[in-house]
């Protein structure tokens, strides 16, 4: 015969698998927030999102066990637990791997810069309100619509947010230019396209506030402390590998789209703007191939089959998109002929130029290299 309390329903069961369920529309409403709230908010949020994940494993981890040792027990029972705590405990990794991948991607998105990374993560700037980097001509936004100035303000402090960070990424090609014996020239061009972006940066600021009627600046990257060179070769071949994507490549893309925004733009403060980064932006991938070629006449063997299997590489480098996944539900609510009017093309042009920008560098580094050849033949 078996005892009362063996046949009652096990409660440490359902309030695992209670507790791990009540977890999941917690964890939809902080997901909401990483995609519509704001980018200073987005790693809180991440955070958050994660701690929730970990809770809603735990609880159907134990729900999952405790639903077994019901079922050994008794021999019935404990099916609910052990189903609905799967299925929560398998949920829970699967969104924390969504959830970082999203942030990572909020980090892309189109912009005007070269990219800077720490430990393998691109950083930008977090943003807080303030004037201090805000400097340059504002656009006439006075006859928009709301959700216009509101998109195109984003999307210009997105911009903002990277040219800032094109500014320590030059430092540490500098860093990098000095530690090779780099020859003046290049020293002095990658300083002076610091200077550049830093001015684009506070161009992008400016237009912004135009936009949205009020000024923002950057917080703190205490980020850039935890690394800074990032050295995986030696400098020559690093400076090689990189030059090729986030110089030659990118950099040319920018000068591309940001000359096709400013053929379209009729906003006459917002087109100034968008025709110095285009002719800037191709400095700045001149620089690169400047560089390149420097380091193939300084130390062929070495750079060579580095710049091929960067060109190979090239095909899995991440395009930069029109919006970043962060800014898309705003855009979306603005009117793209506005949008347009004010310089922002859609993704599907930034794509198109991105091929026709990829297949150009590759067959300029390939007649680079054949150059190269037919000189040691
Ligand atoms: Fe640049
Ligand atoms: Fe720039």
């Amino acid at each position: 015969m078996t005892a009362p309390t063996e046949a009652r329903p096990a409660p440490f069961a359902l309030i695992a698998v209670a507790l791990s369920l009540l977890v999941v529309p917690l964890n939809c409403v902080v997901f909401y927030l990483m995609l519509d709230g704001p980018r200073s908010e987005l790693d809180t949020w991440l955070v958050l999102f994660l701690m929730l994940a970990g809770l809603q494993f735990v609880f159907g981890v134990v729900a999952v066990v405790a639903g077994v040792i019901e079922r050994r027990r008794n021999g019935q029972g404990g099916l609910g637990p052990i189903i609905f705590g799967s299925l929560s405990a398998l949920g829970a990794p699967a969104g924390a791997v969504g959830a970082v991948f999203l942030s990572a991607l909020s980090s892309m998105g189109g912009a005007w810069g070269r990219p800077l990374r720490v430990k393998g993560r691109q950083l930008h700037p977090n943003l807080r309100e303030g004037a201090d980097w805000t400097d340059g001509d504002r656009p006439e936004a006075g006859a928009l619509a709301e959700a216009d100035r509101r998109a195109l303000e984003a999307l210009w402090l997105h911009d903002a947010q990277k040219e800032h960070a094109s500014v320590p990424a030059f430092s540490r090609i500098s860093w990098l230019l000095a530690a090779v014996g780099a020859p003046a020239e290049l020293m002095t061009w990658s300083h002076r396209a610091a200077m550049e972006e830093i001015d684009h940066a506070r161009r992008c600021f400016a237009l912004a506030a135009g936009y949205g009627g009020r000024t923002f600046t950057v917080e703190p990257m205490p980020d850039l402390l935890l690394g800074a060179l990032e050295l995986k070769d030696d400098p020559l071949v690093t400076l090689a590998v990189e030059s090729v994507s986030d110089g030659c490549q990118l950099e040319d893309f920018n000068a591309d789209v940001a000359g096709e925004c400013a053929t379209v733009c009729e906003e006459p403060a917002t087109k100034r703007l968008l025709e110095q980064i285009a002719r800037e932006e191709r400095s700045h991938a001149d620089f690169s191939w400047a560089l390149v070629e420097w380091l193939v006449q300084r130390d062929a063997p070495r750079v060579v089959p580095a710049l091929a299997r960067a060109v190979e590489r090239l095909e899995g480098y991440p395009r930069p998109t029109a919006v970043s996944a962060e800014k898309q539900g705003l855009v979306a609510k603005a009117d793209a002929s506005v949008l347009r009017r004010h310089g922002r093309l859609p993704d599907e042009r930034w794509a198109a130029l991105w091929d026709v920008r990829l297949a150009a560098t590759r067959d300029r580094v390939q007649r680079l290299l054949g150059g190269v050849q037919a000189r040691a033949a």
